[in-house]
């Protein structure tokens, strides 16, 4: 027996390395028919790790204090050898990281990756996303320039909203009346801490698929067709084939991110925002305050809620809501098929109308709020609502369809003549333009066509999910 083979079976009477090995990666079935969309995953874990080595290093010169944070940064990019480039790969690597997660969600909301039998690693999936957020929004103070302190103080200010507990959890939060060196120290622990968390996070969160398989393009169950020896026949092991597939994918990523790293780091303000290139300023409040556009989606959400009763708490818990609506989502889905390829036309136009949503409210919540946009924002938190709490809805193909198609219809009905009146006649968007008239008429009444009209004629209904993979 040759030596390496020796030290195996030593290490595999001692540590399960084989088994582990074949398990999960060499004989670790995964459907033939994985895309484009599948990258992700593997890019995700790349980022992952790129955020805490980079994040590391960059601890090694950093200074936690707010006398010397913003001086100690300046003296990474300035004088460290090569600390520009750690400090680039770390700041643009967060804006990256939201990128990888979206279209990975995004995917898993196509394919219908969450339903049954995933809800658990969809689950991880989104306490993931939201520990992203938390660490990605700590992670941000600590250059302490104005727009991390603004940004700090406004947010942490939301928590204030919350009745009886709100003043005290606030100044709990930031060890201090406002955001100080207290919390600067305090967020600097924190974000160091939560990638690890993170990186936990994700090995639940591969435990779970890996106990339920993946699921691909065509939301086929590969496991109910298995060859002779138990092998699915839509299957192909993981290693080599996608491990040498997910190469090509971290390749082309890395020439893009290299591409944005060497010559535009700070995206025009979008990944590094301009006022951050000053020292913070407690006496000076920045023009426009806005997060970093990650945030910006439930940020539009958070302003477009007015305050109501004396309190401004509605507009923090629609924003929760907002997020919180993605646990639900394995629930809240009622189709018979998995992936969009075998559903019906309407759980596609919504997932268009959601990301279309998304992506204006996200545009909407890094500009400044004007009466127009506030009101653009209204609605869109709205159909940002109807893509999740409709869904059952929309979704739904039992025998009672048709009285659900024609509750829809009367409500889409309802809500498009409010429209109608509001912006028209009522004059709601008096001091609005004629453009944003007509755009809120559009989406009023193209919604009402869709979701009113679309499934009153002819209700959802799945197109038979084939046996076999198609690809
Ligand atoms: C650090 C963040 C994350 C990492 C490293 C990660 C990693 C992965 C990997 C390696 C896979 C298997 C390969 C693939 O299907 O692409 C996967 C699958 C999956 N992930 Fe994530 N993930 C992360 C965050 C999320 C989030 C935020 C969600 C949803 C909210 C999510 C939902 C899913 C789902 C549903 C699958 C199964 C997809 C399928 O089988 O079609 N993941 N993830």
């Amino acid at each position: 027996m040759s030596t390496k083979q020796n030290l195996v079976n030593w290490i595999d009477d001692r540590f399960p390395m084989t088994k582990v090995w074949n398990e999960h990666l060499a004989q670790y079935y995964a459907p033939k028919n994985f895309n484009f969309w599948y990258f992700f995953g593997s890019l995700a874990l790349l980022v992952l790790v790129n955020q805490i080595l980079t994040g590391v290093w960059l601890a090694m010169m950093y200074k936690p204090s707010a006398a010397d944070a913003f001086a100690s940064i300046e003296y990474i990019m300035r004088d460290v050898e090569w600390g520009w480039l750690i400090r680039y790969m770390h700041s643009t690597g967060a804006s990256a990281f939201f990128i990888v997660i979206y279209l990975h969600m995004f995917r898993g909301i196509l394919y219908g990756s969450h339903k049954n039998p995933r809800e658990m690693v969809w689950l991880f999936g989104v306490v993931i996303y939201v520990v992203m957020m938390a660490t990605a929004f700590m992670g941000y103070l600590l250059p302490w320039g104005q727009m991390s302190f603004w940004g700090a103080q406004v947010i942490v200010n939301l928590f204030q909203a919350i009745p009886l507990i709100g003043e005290e959890l606030s100044v709990w939060i930031r060890g201090d009346y406002v955001i100080s060196d207290a919390t600067l120290n305090r967020f600097f622990a924190l974000h160091f801490l939560l990638p690890f968390i993170l990186a936990a996070l994700v090995f639940l969160h591969i435990v779970a698929l890996h106990k339920v398989g993946s699921n691909n393009p065509d939301g086929v169950d590969i496991k109910k067709n298995k060859d002779e020896n138990g092998i699915p026949k839509d299957g192909i092991p993981f290693h080599p084939y996608y491990t040498v597939k997910d190469i090509v994918g971290v390749v082309v990523f890395l020439m893009f991110f290299a591409g944005i790293i060497f010559f535009w780091p700070e995206a025009n303000g979008y990944f590094i925002e301009k006022p951050n290139f000053e020292p913070a300023n407690p006496l000076k409040t920045p023009e426009h305050i806005a997060p970093v556009w990650y945030f910006t989606p439930f940020y539009a959400i958070l302003r477009a809620v007015p305050s109501f009763a004396g309190t401004q708490v509605w507009g923090v818990i629609a924003m929760g809501v907002s997020i919180v609506a993605f646990f639900l989502l394995p629930w809240l889905d009622q189709s018979n098929a998995k992936s969009h390829r075998y559903k019906g036309p309407l759980f596609k136009y919504a997932l268009a109308i959601f990301v279309v949503t998304f992506a204006i409210l996200g545009y909407l919540g890094v500009v400044s709020a004007t009466a127009d946009r506030t009101l653009v924002a209204q609605l869109l938190t709205l159909i940002y609502f109807g893509f999740f709490f409709l869904m059952p809805a929309y979704t739904r193909e039992t025998s009672d369809k048709t009285t659900m198609a024609k509750i829809y219809f009367a409500a889409m009905a309802i809500s498009t003549i409010a429209t109608l009146y509001y912006w028209w006649l009522f004059d709601g968007g008096a001091d609005g333009s004629l453009l944003v008239k007509l755009i809120v008429t559009a989406i009023a009444a193209g919604h009402f066509v869709i979701f009113g009209i679309k499934p009153w004629l002819k209700p959802e209904q799945s197109s038979p999910v084939p046996e076999r993979v198609t690809e």
